[in-house]
């Protein structure tokens, strides 16, 4: 039986928040236990749009950071940068030449902008770099140099992860059963996690508490979330608020079933509620903090540790290409 490979990137371009936590890595970091598990930091996706040479540098630190601080073993899963395996952008020139154009101006990230600018009666293609209208193929080998099986992500990377799929497909058509084509795995019922003002946590609607910020940075966050102007006397409907939903994240069950029924009963007072859920935020990061600390003191063992993980990585990718060279026909002596 073949092993499943797990695979998936985690893009530097912002500093780590809950929704990322519960979201994205946690969910990622128990696969590990049960398959040959690979996870890199996409830095060179991330150049599609960050310009800046100090803020690209410690954000990707940052994001190597905290996943080994919440728990990723280099021992089990191998963790390296997408910039340190050359044989990735190697595959990438070959996928782009049996990629269709018209597949990649159907990805949705390109269409919106090309879009928007129509809309706004710009130049269609205004401000777009080649780069963004080439990120699915850069994702796709990401994925296909590593034999990858399986790739979790969330729904909205689910059109990259088909086109993947699609140019799998399209070039074992072309030189053979060559490729891995992998399966998508989008976290069934993937957790909502709510923001501060009550919609999707994201950075781009600046509505995050970032777990590794100052405590004081998420202090205010947790006492700016946004709950309904009711007095505290007045009865409350629990699964209507964002508050709530966050406190059931951290929670354990009897606090939450006691929570819900004050708040069922009325004479639960918003700001008690928040007090509880940073001092739970506290607590449950409280190790987690430490090391983080620790490796952003020390980025020279987490630029080790990526190496380390990059060697290991470009034996996977050095087979595949090989495979894929000797398909494509190209000369060898
Ligand atoms: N595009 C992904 C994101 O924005 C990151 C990513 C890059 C990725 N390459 C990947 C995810 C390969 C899974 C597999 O989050």
């Amino acid at each position: 039986m073949s092993t499943q490979r797990v695979l998936t990137g985690i893009k530097p371009t912002g500093m780590p928040h809950i929704g990322n936590y519960f979201g994205a890595i946690q969910p990622a970091l128990s696969l590990v236990e049960k398959s040959d598990a690979l996870f890199f930091i996409a830095d060179y996706h991330a150049l599609t749009t960050l310009k800046n040479a100090l803020e690209f540098k410690t954000l990707s630190l940052q994001v190597a950071a905290t996943w080994l601080a919440c728990g990723l073993d280099t021992q089990k899963a191998l963790f390296y940068r997408q910039s340190d395996i050359p044989e990735i952008f190697e595959l990438h020139w070959i996928l782009s030449c049996v990629a269709s154009k018209g597949l990649l101006n159907r990805a949705h990230a390109y269409k919106s902008l090309v879009e928007a600018n129509e809309l706004a009666q710009k130049d269609s293609d205004k401000n777009i770099n080649m780069g963004l209208f080439n990120y699915p193929i850069l994702m796709a080998a990401d994925i296909l140099a590593f034999d990858t099986t399986t790739v979790p992500v969330g729904v909205d990377q689910k059109q990259h992860v088909e086109i993947a799929r699609d140019i799998a497909e399209t070039f074992n058509s072309q030189f053979g059963e060559v490729l891995v084509v992998p399966d998508l795995y989008v976290q069934e019922q993937q957790q909502l996690i709510l923001g501060v003002d009550g919609r999707k946590m994201s950075k781009n609607y600046d509505n995050t508490i970032p777990f590794f910020a100052d405590m004081d940075v998420i202090k205010k966050r947790v006492m700016s979330i946004k709950t309904a102007s009711l007095p505290v006397d007045a009865v409350k409907d629990p699964d209507q608020c964002t508050l709530f939903s966050l406190f059931q994240l951290f929670g354990n069950e009897a606090d939450i079933d006691m929570i819900r029924l004050r708040y069922q009963q009325g004479g639960l007072a918003y700001g008690e509620l928040k007090q509880l859920l940073y001092d739970q935020i506290e607590s449950f990061f409280l190790s987690y903090r430490e090391r983080y600390f620790y490796y952003m003191d020390h980025p020279q063992e987490v630029v080790e540790l990526l190496s380390q993980g990059a060697s290991s990585a470009r034996k996977i990718a050095a087979g595949t290409l090989a495979r894929v060279r000797q398909s494509l026909g190209l000369m060898t002596v």
